[in-house]
């Protein structure tokens, strides 16, 4: 139920952490993947090290801000693989120490750019082909910050605007046979957390299930979503962040409370 056997896979940020992860996976189990990322160096080595593992993969120069190199990515799709199945809007940019006062319209359009109208834009180009293709699979990579008030305005935002995106595209392409979800993580230890490491050990805290998130526990969501094992799933929310939004706060509480003088809950 979790092949991937002939599925075409267009993975935005595949080049490294969880999108590079994603597409060993969905490698793994029979996908070609189109690594999808402005890094051109770490993403043809991945593809190279798929294709050495006996896998099919290759990279792509995607800027998910533009119109027309989404309109490439998918014309070259068509042209050399006959086709489309899944598209892993994952490609993100962070953005945290900047609240409401203090982030400059300048960032707020990029943060914006990158999280929010990339995924439009990738949906509005990939869709068509996909229906073309027989239906397929939309996976939009949102955040525990985007399912709580949160601290850094700009990306919490993009990725409750992402929500929206992800459920209009649900009601909109479900006549193609085109399924869209959206993944929310937790902390997830890759280079977009690595130089906060309080910030990674605070959220690690809150986080019921006890540890930092791996690109592994958010990537076979994303597998789950992409197979025909999610057949009858779409405009779901589904978080992988080990309870942190749903449990996290009461965990703390009563954390706290056994911690105290007198312990009563
Ligand atoms: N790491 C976490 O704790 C965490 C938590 C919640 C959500 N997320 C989300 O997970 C997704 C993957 O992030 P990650 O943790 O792997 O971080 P990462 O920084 O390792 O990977 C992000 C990837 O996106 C690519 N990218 C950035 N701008 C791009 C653009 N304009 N066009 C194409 N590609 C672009 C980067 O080059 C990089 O390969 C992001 O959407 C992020 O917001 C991450």
């Amino acid at each position: 139920m979790f092949t991937l056997e002939g599925k075409i896979a267009l993975i935005t940020g595949g080049a490294r952490g969880q999108g590079a992860v994603e597409a060993k996976l969905f490698a793994n189990v029979g996908a070609t993947i189109l690594i999808a990322d402005v890094l051109k160096e770490p993403g043809q080595a991945l593809a190279q090290s798929i294709k050495a593992a006996g896998g099919k993969a290759e990279y792509v120069e995607l800027d998910v801000t533009s119109e027309s190199a989404w309109t490439a990515a998918v014309a070259h799709a068509k042209k050399v693989h006959g086709g489309l199945h899944i598209l892993v809007n994952n490609a993100g940019v962070s953005l945290r120490g900047k609240g409401m006062i203090t982030t400059s319209l300048a960032d707020w359009n990029r943060v914006l750019n990158i999280n929010l109208t990339g995924a439009f834009l990738g949906i509005q180009a990939c869709a068509p082909l996909m229906r073309d293709s027989g239906g397929g699979s939309i996976i939009n990579i949102g955040s525990a910050a985007g399912m709580t008030g949160h601290f850094a305005t700009a990306y919490s935002t993009a990725k409750w605007g992402l929500r929206g995106l992800s459920k209009s595209a649900a009601f909109e392409l479900a006549e193609w046979n085109i399924r869209s979800n959206a993944v929310h993580p937790g902390i997830v230890q890759t280079p977009m957390v690595e130089q906060s490491p309080d910030f990674v050990a605070a959220m690690t805290r809150l986080t019921p299930l006890g540890r930092t998130g791996q690109s592994e526990d958010v990537a076979s969501v994303a597998l789950f979503l992409a197979s025909d094992a999610a057949r009858f799933i779409t405009g779901a929310d589904i978080p992988a962040d080990g309870g942190l939004v749903d449990l996290g706060m009461y965990s703390a509480v009563v954390r706290d409370v056994k911690q105290s003088a007198n312990k009563a809950i």
